[in-house]
């Protein structure tokens, strides 16, 4: 009983049958957001680099799944038109198609100034988390709009996207996520009529290989406790991982265009000069 309860109250923990595939599937957010699709019931087409480590997130989820419920893809999503354009077909081949795409690869990049940072940095932080995101959209899109039943794209930008905070030394990673946000827009806009929806979501800082040493400082966890309105950081899972869920699923057939902040309120603090602290 109160498992029905809450599976009507929460019509998105069910989404059986759909066919997601996730950049940047090997590590962090991603692999995380794999292994909770498919105890949601998706099939998983999972991307990125390291083969090895696709292998074993897909060995995982078969092993309880009654039919392969998972396939690794190996690719890099700065390895332009022709692989991309291939990754997208044979993405779509595995499973007869693609219901969602996640464009979550991305990469922070060094600290360096606005001044210091190299074009070779800048390019490719740009390569992964823009243009990459934005290619492997069109090439996924147009298979959707020629099917014709519709889809989601998600992307993953950041806190550092949004015209809030900033942060010196991320001069490249945050204009990438501001790009991807107006790219999220701009598909929106144009992909509605194809019933193709466009949403990204903009996490502040959530435990993985790219935030791993900042939760190691100690002055990182007195700082969120103090100044962060729900003085927390969360868990990407079922922070980041609910939101996924609703925007794969129906009850969002509305919802295009949009980008959800996924932070504890931690980018509508700035410095608390009054007696906050
Ligand atoms: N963690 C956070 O707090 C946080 C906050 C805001 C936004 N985000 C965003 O969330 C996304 C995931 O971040 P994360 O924290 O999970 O990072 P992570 O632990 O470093 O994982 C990054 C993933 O991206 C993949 N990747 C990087 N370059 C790639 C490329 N050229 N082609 C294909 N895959 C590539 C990596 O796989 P391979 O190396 O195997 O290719 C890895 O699977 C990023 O877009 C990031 O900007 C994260």
């Amino acid at each position: 009983m109160e498992n029905k309860v809450s599976r009507q109250l929460q019509p998105w923990c069910d989404l059986e049958g759909k066919v997601v595939l996730v950049t940047g599937a090997s590590a962090g957010l991603g692999r995380q957001f794999c292994t909770d699709l498919a105890k949601a019931g998706c099939y998983i087409v999972a991307a990125a680099r390291r083969a090895n480590r696709l292998s074993s997130l897909c060995d995982e989820i078969n092993e309880i799944a009654t039919t392969t419920q998972a396939v690794a893809m190996e690719l890099d999503v700065t390895a332009g038109r022709n692989t991309i354009e291939g990754a997208a077909q044979k993405a779509w081949a595995v499973f007869g198609r693609i219901d969602v795409l996640i464009n979550n690869a991305g990469i922070r990049g060094g600290t360096d100034s606005s001044l210091d940072i190299s074009e070779d940095e800048w390019e490719d932080v740009f390569n992964t988390n823009l243009n990459g995101a934005w290619m492997l959209s069109k090439y996924i899109g147009r298979h959707m709009r020629e099917v014709g039943k519709g889809g989601s794209i998600i992307n993953i930008s950041s806190g550092f996207g949004l015209d809030r905070v900033q942060q010196h030394g991320s001069v490249a990673y945050s204009s990438s996520k501001a790009g991807m946000n107006n790219m999220t827009k701009v598909m929106a806009l144009e992909l509605g009529r194809s019933k193709i929806r466009v949403n990204a979501i903009a996490p502040a800082i959530f435990p993985s290989e790219l935030t791993a040493e900042i939760f190691k400082k100690k002055w990182f966890r007195d700082v969120a406790m103090k100044i962060v309105p729900l003085q927390t950081s969360g868990t990407s899972d079922p922070a980041l991982t609910s939101v996924i869920r609703y925007l794969i699923h129906d009850s969002s057939q509305y919802v295009t265009g949009n980008i959800f902040i996924v932070d504890c309120g931690a980018t509508l603090t700035g410095v608390p000069i009054f007696s906050s602290l």
